[in-house]
Protein backbone atom coordinates (compact mmCIF):
# COMPACT_ATOMS: atom_id res chain seq x y z
CA UNK A 1 0.00 0.00 0.00
CA UNK A 2 1.31 3.33 -0.99
CA UNK A 3 1.85 6.39 1.80
CA UNK A 4 -1.19 7.58 -0.56
CA UNK A 5 -3.43 4.98 -0.25
CA UNK A 6 -3.17 5.25 3.38
CA UNK A 7 -4.08 9.05 3.44
CA UNK A 8 -6.82 8.22 1.52
CA UNK A 9 -8.45 5.36 3.62
CA UNK A 10 -7.90 7.93 6.43
CA UNK A 11 -9.72 10.61 4.95
CA UNK A 12 -12.51 8.06 3.43
CA UNK A 13 -13.03 6.88 7.38
CA UNK A 14 -13.78 10.80 8.00
CA UNK A 15 -16.32 10.79 6.26
CA UNK A 16 -18.61 9.09 8.75
CA UNK A 17 -18.54 11.61 10.89
CA UNK A 18 -19.61 14.65 7.87
CA UNK A 19 -23.45 15.36 8.56
CA UNK A 20 -25.73 15.69 5.86
CA UNK A 21 -26.89 19.55 5.59
CA UNK A 22 -23.90 20.56 8.02
CA UNK A 23 -20.90 23.26 7.50
CA UNK A 24 -17.57 21.65 8.32
CA UNK A 25 -13.96 22.91 8.71
CA UNK A 26 -11.63 21.46 6.88
CA UNK A 27 -7.91 22.23 7.36
CA UNK A 28 -4.76 22.06 4.81
CA UNK A 29 -2.49 19.67 3.55
CA UNK A 30 -2.00 16.13 0.88
CA UNK A 31 -4.35 14.64 3.77
CA UNK A 32 -6.95 16.78 3.47
CA UNK A 33 -6.92 17.25 -0.47
CA UNK A 34 -8.12 13.61 -0.34
CA UNK A 35 -10.97 14.44 1.93
CA UNK A 36 -12.17 17.17 -0.24
CA UNK A 37 -12.02 15.24 -3.04
CA UNK A 38 -14.08 12.46 -1.63
CA UNK A 39 -16.18 14.71 0.16
CA UNK A 40 -16.71 15.72 -3.65
CA UNK A 41 -17.55 12.30 -4.50
CA UNK A 42 -19.43 10.94 -1.73
CA UNK A 43 -21.16 13.88 -0.08
CA UNK A 44 -22.37 15.89 -3.32
CA UNK A 45 -24.83 18.39 -2.74
CA UNK A 46 -24.96 17.12 0.89
CA UNK A 47 -22.34 19.16 2.75
CA UNK A 48 -23.33 22.50 3.04
CA UNK A 49 -20.95 24.45 2.97
CA UNK A 50 -16.91 24.54 4.24
CA UNK A 51 -14.92 26.96 6.47
CA UNK A 52 -11.65 26.39 5.10
CA UNK A 53 -8.23 26.92 6.55
CA UNK A 54 -6.28 28.09 3.61
CA UNK A 55 -6.78 29.67 0.01
CA UNK A 56 -5.54 26.27 -1.26
CA UNK A 57 -8.02 24.77 0.35
CA UNK A 58 -11.07 26.80 -0.62
CA UNK A 59 -10.07 26.77 -4.71
CA UNK A 60 -9.96 22.54 -3.86
CA UNK A 61 -13.90 22.74 -2.29
CA UNK A 62 -14.95 25.57 -4.51
CA UNK A 63 -13.67 23.37 -7.53
CA UNK A 64 -16.20 20.65 -6.46
CA UNK A 65 -18.74 23.06 -5.96
CA UNK A 66 -18.23 22.94 -2.34
CA UNK A 67 -19.50 26.54 -1.07
CA UNK A 68 -17.14 28.31 1.25
CA UNK A 69 -17.64 30.60 4.13
CA UNK A 70 -16.59 33.30 6.50
CA UNK A 71 -16.26 31.66 9.86
CA UNK A 72 -17.71 34.60 11.15
CA UNK A 73 -20.94 33.86 9.36
CA UNK A 74 -21.43 30.72 10.93
CA UNK A 75 -19.94 30.92 14.73
CA UNK A 76 -19.01 27.14 16.21
CA UNK A 77 -18.78 24.23 14.00
CA UNK A 78 -19.21 20.44 14.63
CA UNK A 79 -16.81 19.01 13.07
CA UNK A 80 -12.86 20.15 11.99
CA UNK A 81 -10.99 17.62 9.73
CA UNK A 82 -7.35 18.09 9.34
CA UNK A 83 -3.83 16.26 8.92
CA UNK A 84 -0.76 17.05 11.05
CA UNK A 85 2.91 16.01 10.80
CA UNK A 86 2.77 14.64 13.97
CA UNK A 87 0.83 13.56 16.77
CA UNK A 88 1.59 11.73 20.10
CA UNK A 89 -0.72 9.26 21.66
CA UNK A 90 -2.90 12.08 23.45
CA UNK A 91 -3.41 13.25 20.22
CA UNK A 92 -1.10 16.83 20.63
CA UNK A 93 0.01 17.90 17.22
CA UNK A 94 2.05 19.37 15.47
CA UNK A 95 0.87 21.48 12.61
CA UNK A 96 2.50 23.85 9.50
CA UNK A 97 3.85 21.71 7.59
CA UNK A 98 2.08 23.49 4.86
CA UNK A 99 2.21 26.81 6.79
CA UNK A 100 -1.22 26.94 7.53
CA UNK A 101 -1.03 27.15 11.08
CA UNK A 102 -2.74 29.61 12.29
CA UNK A 103 -5.81 29.46 10.28
CA UNK A 104 -6.01 26.10 11.37
CA UNK A 105 -5.86 26.40 15.13
CA UNK A 106 -7.98 29.54 14.85
CA UNK A 107 -11.15 27.04 12.74
CA UNK A 108 -9.55 23.79 15.96
CA UNK A 109 -10.68 26.18 18.18
CA UNK A 110 -14.51 26.77 16.28
CA UNK A 111 -15.49 23.47 16.29
CA UNK A 112 -17.23 20.87 18.88
CA UNK A 113 -15.50 17.63 17.20
CA UNK A 114 -12.05 17.78 15.61
CA UNK A 115 -10.73 14.78 13.80
CA UNK A 116 -7.14 14.29 12.65
CA UNK A 117 -6.26 11.93 9.45
CA UNK A 118 -2.66 11.18 8.67
CA UNK A 119 -0.65 7.92 7.62
CA UNK A 120 0.73 6.27 10.29
CA UNK A 121 4.20 7.32 10.30
CA UNK A 122 2.91 10.41 12.02
CA UNK A 123 2.00 8.76 15.24
CA UNK A 124 5.08 8.99 17.77
CA UNK A 125 5.85 8.98 21.52
CA UNK A 126 7.56 12.65 22.04
CA UNK A 127 7.00 15.59 19.67
CA UNK A 128 9.84 17.59 17.88
CA UNK A 129 11.45 15.67 15.52
CA UNK A 130 9.46 17.51 12.59
CA UNK A 131 10.42 20.92 13.12
CA UNK A 132 8.05 22.87 14.68
CA UNK A 133 6.85 25.69 12.82
CA UNK A 134 5.92 29.18 14.40
CA UNK A 135 4.54 32.16 11.94
CA UNK A 136 5.72 35.47 12.96
CA UNK A 137 5.19 39.47 11.93
CA UNK A 138 8.48 39.79 9.67
CA UNK A 139 9.35 42.87 11.53
CA UNK A 140 10.03 40.70 14.33
CA UNK A 141 11.94 37.51 12.92
CA UNK A 142 15.11 38.53 14.35
CA UNK A 143 13.43 39.10 18.01
CA UNK A 144 11.78 35.45 17.96
CA UNK A 145 14.74 33.92 16.72
CA UNK A 146 16.88 35.03 20.04
CA UNK A 147 13.58 33.80 21.76
CA UNK A 148 13.50 30.65 20.16
CA UNK A 149 17.10 30.00 20.12
CA UNK A 150 16.27 30.83 24.06
CA UNK A 151 14.34 28.20 24.35
CA UNK A 152 16.97 25.35 23.11
CA UNK A 153 15.62 25.51 19.78
CA UNK A 154 17.53 26.08 16.17
CA UNK A 155 14.76 28.09 14.08
CA UNK A 156 15.46 28.26 10.66
CA UNK A 157 13.70 30.71 8.51
CA UNK A 158 11.68 28.73 5.71
CA UNK A 159 12.76 30.32 2.53
CA UNK A 160 10.60 32.04 -0.26
CA UNK A 161 7.43 31.34 1.90
CA UNK A 162 4.49 33.87 2.68
CA UNK A 163 2.03 32.89 4.57
CA UNK A 164 -1.63 33.54 3.44
CA UNK A 165 -1.88 36.19 6.40
CA UNK A 166 1.25 37.94 4.83
CA UNK A 167 3.45 36.45 7.40
CA UNK A 168 6.80 33.97 7.62
CA UNK A 169 7.52 30.79 8.88
CA UNK A 170 10.35 29.97 11.49
CA UNK A 171 10.70 26.36 11.59
CA UNK A 172 12.56 25.54 15.12
CA UNK A 173 14.52 22.32 14.63
CA UNK A 174 16.15 20.36 17.75
CA UNK A 175 13.15 20.52 20.21
CA UNK A 176 12.08 17.30 22.10
CA UNK A 177 9.04 18.70 23.44
CA UNK A 178 7.98 16.84 26.45
CA UNK A 179 5.76 19.43 27.98
CA UNK A 180 3.20 20.33 24.68
CA UNK A 181 1.46 22.51 26.79
CA UNK A 182 4.08 24.29 28.78
CA UNK A 183 5.62 24.90 25.19
CA UNK A 184 2.89 25.96 23.44
CA UNK A 185 2.36 29.11 26.31
CA UNK A 186 5.97 29.50 26.32
CA UNK A 187 6.05 30.36 22.73
CA UNK A 188 2.92 32.01 22.40
CA UNK A 189 4.19 34.68 24.92
CA UNK A 190 7.02 35.68 22.57
CA UNK A 191 6.25 39.10 21.32
CA UNK A 192 6.23 38.89 17.23
CA UNK A 193 4.60 35.23 17.25
CA UNK A 194 1.46 35.17 15.12
CA UNK A 195 1.13 31.29 16.24
CA UNK A 196 2.69 28.10 17.00
CA UNK A 197 1.74 24.66 15.29
CA UNK A 198 1.88 22.75 18.01
CA UNK A 199 -1.86 21.56 18.96
CA UNK A 200 -1.86 20.83 22.77
CA UNK A 201 -4.05 23.22 24.56
CA UNK A 202 -6.56 22.25 21.74
CA UNK A 203 -5.66 18.66 20.74
CA UNK A 204 -7.55 16.18 18.46
CA UNK A 205 -10.39 14.37 19.93
CA UNK A 206 -9.73 11.46 17.52
CA UNK A 207 -7.02 9.91 15.28
CA UNK A 208 -7.52 8.06 12.85
CA UNK A 209 -4.74 6.22 11.01
CA UNK A 210 -4.23 4.96 7.46
CA UNK A 211 -1.65 1.48 7.66
CA UNK A 212 -1.04 -1.48 5.98
CA UNK A 213 -3.82 -3.18 7.35
CA UNK A 214 -6.15 -0.72 6.34
CA UNK A 215 -7.22 2.49 9.38
CA UNK A 216 -7.41 2.71 13.20
CA UNK A 217 -8.95 5.37 15.26
CA UNK A 218 -7.42 6.70 18.70
CA UNK A 219 -9.89 8.90 20.71
CA UNK A 220 -8.24 11.86 22.90
C1 LIG B 1 -0.69 22.26 6.98
C2 LIG B 1 -0.75 21.16 7.97
C3 LIG B 1 -0.98 19.78 7.45
O1 LIG B 1 -2.12 19.26 8.04
C4 LIG B 1 0.22 18.94 7.77
O2 LIG B 1 1.39 19.56 7.24
C5 LIG B 1 0.08 17.52 7.21
O3 LIG B 1 0.11 17.57 5.83
P1 LIG B 1 0.02 16.27 4.93
O4 LIG B 1 -1.38 15.76 5.05
O5 LIG B 1 0.35 16.76 3.55
O6 LIG B 1 1.04 15.29 5.44
O7 LIG B 1 -0.64 21.34 9.15
O8 LIG B 1 -0.34 23.47 7.57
Amino acid sequence: MTPEDKKRNAAEAAIDYVKPGSTIGVGTGSTVNHFIDLLGEKMQGKVNSAVSSSEASSERLRSHGIKVVDLNEVGELDLYVDGADESNHQLQLIKGGGGALTREKIVAAASAVFVCIADESKLVTTLGAFPLPVEVVPMARGLVIGALQGLGGDPRLREGFVTDNGNQILDVHGLQIDDPIDMEIRINQIVGVVCVGLFAHRPADVLILGGEDGIRSIQA
